[in-house]
């Protein structure tokens, strides 16, 4: 059994910057499933929202997080976020990260960029790669880093709790099983500081912007372990994925509609001007409902996200990621509009935690996407989460280092090592793919960007008995990543649509045609599911 003073699991912006200040007070291990630089941090193209301009104020920026949040943020939460995130910018840059800059009257000052749902321009950014240079900027101090870890093809299992040991009155984590993919072997991992980073669910849903790693593990693992988990209805559309049959799940970063980009149907024409007076740029979940409604209306594919009339120049230095990527699918932006549709792209609710990453389960934190700190409310404002995943991680590992050591009695009994299944049959393998290709179609079908009650209850049916066989086949087979996530994404899939069925009313990104208005009186609260 390996032993750390902190164990984090996931290695995006909020796990790695965790474990680089977690390493000055201790020994580290970050679990991550695949590679280092798989996680979705990686893949954000916008960038950080944060105030450095004297055109703007922390007032504004709270603002306009809050209207996005549609009466659900916690604002005291939004208010610490939004002021603590220029010193962690600024530790970000003392690392070597170079964010984008323009010239004015002489003076170097940031190139911001502008996003749906800001007033005004706030968005710092690497040219539309800035996830990827955050990534390698932390990945290279984490390399020099003696006493962290990096323990790659590793996936959590469970996390293992006193409650399971038989200390139900007095529970906390006190490690995690981990699956080796090299070995096939489930090690035990003993911690007192289990922080779970693991991003987000997209994987959930047919079509996505996320990578393949995101499984909804951390939610899942937590759920299991009994802490509570909050708003998992509000899962955000991204408006704008490419539409292309070998493009996987490529982003059309939102900051082409902040450069001037205009949505338009397969007439030509700008149809956002019938639904908000901000057009293109209104907020996220207005825009996927009409692209949704214009789809839907006309029987089109897709629609089209048309920046034609920006100099090519300008658009090739600007973006030079999504100008490569949709010119080896044939689209040349400079001259093309691109065909776009809504794909989901973030799970705004999560693990409940306060501002410091806290979960309801002592020992346990959840930092970044996998958490729900009330940041983004009923719908996250663009850029606002990598912001949130610095900020969190520096509160998280602050936290933690001023709690008292722990002084339960389960910390002094062995772990009881990880039971595996009897064997692994080949031919079951593919029941898995079909099940899992059978609860991301249900979730895009029944659990989409509009909703009714009759299809989350179908969907809710037919997870139940997905997640029955699942179950036998966990316990049946040796675990396998396959598996594991598999068992992972109904779970989640489960809590999407048993908290969206709790939510008898329309707010943010939870829009469902049985009760299309908001009704604060009995719904102007978080939804929480716990299974203690
Ligand atoms: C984008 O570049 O459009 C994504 C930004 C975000 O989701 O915050």
């Amino acid at each position: 059994m390996r032993e750390y003073d902190f164990v984090v699991v996931g290695s995006g912006i909020a796990g790695l910057s965790f474990a680089l200040k977690a390493a000055k007070h201790g020994s580290v291990a970050v679990i991550t499933k695949r590679k280092g630089d798989d996680s979705n941090t990686a893949w954000a193209q916008g960038g950080i929202a944060c105030v450095t301009s004297s055109e703007d104020s922390f007032d504004l920026h709270l603002r306009d997080t809050v209207e996005a949040g549609a009466g659900l943020c916690d604002e005291a939460t939004v208010r610490t976020i939004v002021t603590e995130g220029p010193e962690r910018i600024r530790e970000l840059t003392e690392f070597g990260l170079l964010f984008d800059e323009r010239e004015v009257a002489g003076q170097r000052e940031p190139d911001l960029g502008r996003e749906g749902g800001h007033s005004k321009r706030r968005v710092l950014h690497v040219q539309d790669v800035t996830g990827l240079e955050i990534e390698k900027t932390l990945l290279r101090e984490l390399e020099r880093c003696a006493q962290v870890e990096l323990l790659e093809n590793h996936m959590a299992v469970d996390l293992i709790t006193a409650g399971k040991l038989g200390f139900a009155a007095e529970d906390r984590c006190l490690g995690v099983y981990v699956l080796d993919d090299r070995t096939s072997e489930v090690e035990t991992i003993r911690t007192d500081r289990l922080v779970l980073a693991t991003g987000g669910c997209g994987k959930v849903y047919l079509y996505t912007t996320n990578p393949d790693i995101a499984t909804g593990d951390g939610v899942a693992m937590a759920w299991r372990a009994g802490a509570t988990i909050a708003n998992m209805e509000f899962i955000q559309f991204h408006p704008t994925c490419l539409f292309h049959a070998e493009a996987k799940s490529f982003l059309i970063s939102e900051a082409v509609r902040g450069e001037g980009g205009i949505l338009r149907n397969s007439r030509g024409e700008n149809f956002m001007r019938r639904y908000h007076p901000q057009q293109s740029l209104a907020p996220r979940d207005i825009v996927a409902r009409a692209i949704d409604a214009e789809i839907k209306r006309s029987g089109a594919k897709c629609v089209y996200l048309d920046i034609t009339h920006k100099p090519p120049e300008f658009l090739r230095e600007r973006f030079p990621h999504i100008f490569e990527t949709c010119l080896r699918f044939g689209i040349d932006m400079t001259k093309q509009p691109i065909p776009v549709v809504p794909a989901a792209h973030y799970q705004c609710g999560g693990i409940k935690t306060d501002v410091n990453g806290a979960t309801s389960l002592p020992g346990l934190y959840a930092i970044g996407e996998v958490g729900c700190t009330g940041l983004h409310g009923a719908n996250r404002l663009a850029s606002n989460s990598l912001l949130e995943g610095l900020v969190v991680a520096h509160r998280a590992c602050e936290a933690l280092v001023r709690e008292q050591p722990p002084t339960h009695p389960a910390r002094v009994i062995p772990l009881p090592e990880w039971q595996p299944g009897d064997v692994q049959d080949v031919d079951e393998l593919v029941v898995i793919y079909h099940n899992w290709g059978e609860i991301r179609r249900l979730m895009w079908d029944y659990v989409g960007i509009v909703r009714t009650a009759k299809r989350l209850q179908r969907a809710s049916a037919r997870l139940r008995n997905l997640q029955r066989e699942i179950r036998e086949f966990y316990w049946n087979f040796r675990v396998t990543v396959d598996l594991l996530e598999l068992r992972n994404l109904a779970t989640v899939a489960a809590l999407i649509v048993d908290s969206a069925l709790s939510r008898k009313e329309s707010r943010g990104l939870h829009f469902t045609l049985d009760h299309p208005e908001v009704e604060d009186r009995h719904f102007k609260r978080d939804t929480l599911l716990s299974r203690t």
